[in-house]
């Protein structure tokens, strides 16, 4: 079911009043942390973890590595909130549950949202455990969080041009090699064909996942400077000839959270 406005605005506010009254904290920064890559969150210094599934209207996740948590806490000495785990489209058919956590955080006040993902690389130079900065994005999820909103929207760079120079800049200074790309999202859950791969190729995506692309237009319409970081966990579909599932996505974002959860730590740091 569908719901309005007013019923999503009430919700919001449920929550925030939740929220507020366990954590006194008010981060200007966020991070939403991609499949597998959820560890980056028990790194924090003084964390104050609240279940995702005690905040009010907040979507479950039903995908078995993504733990529900917004944990409050610092990292080095910034304070920052990171969501663990997201809800995909794919798993409710709705957008609402997709959009519902960045409307928390931008109630809450943040103000710099860093979301990551992992995703299938397209673009040749990609390897397993790679990562890319976004740089802009395709959305082939036929959804458009903004479709309700009754005003002009104003074109607009989605990933922040300044934030993305930093996140090169921390990349360089801590020999963490990263590529700039195009993300491109799809609904999923299935992962795409050859044809469909070689299709995003000939559009421009140099990455694609099944998230991020409607959460990154929502919060950027809201204010919000964004930046966007994959974990290339596998070759997409006929770029590569080895077969996908879940597991491994999961197990190359793990093996790549060590310079994930360094690049993440210099670029609050630069930011904070
Ligand atoms: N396709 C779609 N989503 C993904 C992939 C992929 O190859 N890898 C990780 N998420």
């Amino acid at each position: 079911m569908k719901k309005d406005r007013k019923t999503i605005a009430s919700q919001v506010s449920e929550a925030l009043q939740f929220i507020r009254a366990k954590i006194k904290a008010r981060p200007k920064i966020a991070i939403v942390l991609g499949s597998g890559l959820g560890d980056v969150a028990d790194t924090l210094s003084e964390p104050d973890p609240i279940d995702t599934s005690a905040i009010p209207s907040f979507p479950r996740s039903t995908v078995e590595s993504h733990h529900g948590r917004l944990v409050f806490g610092r990292l080095g000495n910034v304070s920052i909130c990171a969501l663990q785990g997201r809800v995909h489209y794919y798993e409710t058919g709705e957008l609402e549950p997709v959009l519902y956590p960045v409307r928390i955080l931008h109630a809450l006040g943040i103000k710099t949202l860093i979301i990551t993902n992992a995703a299938g690389g397209i673009n040749r130079f990609f390897k397993p455990a790679d990562l890319m900065l976004i740089t802009d994005q395709i959305n082939l999820t036929f959804e458009n969080p903004l479709r309700a909103i009754q005003v002009s929207i104003q074109h607009q760079q989605l990933y922040d041009p300044n934030l993305q120079e930093i996140i090169d800049q921390v990349g360089k200074e801590k020999d963490i090699p990263l590529h700039r790309g195009i993300y491109c999202g799809l609904q999923g859950p299935s992962y795409e064909t050859a044809a469909e791969i070689e299709m995003i190729r000939r559009l421009g995506g140099d990455a694609v996942g099944m998230s991020t692309v409607n959460e990154v237009s929502l919060a950027s319409s809201l204010g919000m400077r964004v930046a966007g970081i994959s974990c290339i966990t596998n070759l997409s579909t006929g770029i590569s000839d080895q077969k996908l599932s879940h597991g491994e996505v999961t197990e190359v974002a793990r093996a790549a959270k060590q310079s994930f959860g360094e690049l993440l730590r210099g670029i609050i740091q630069n930011i904070g």
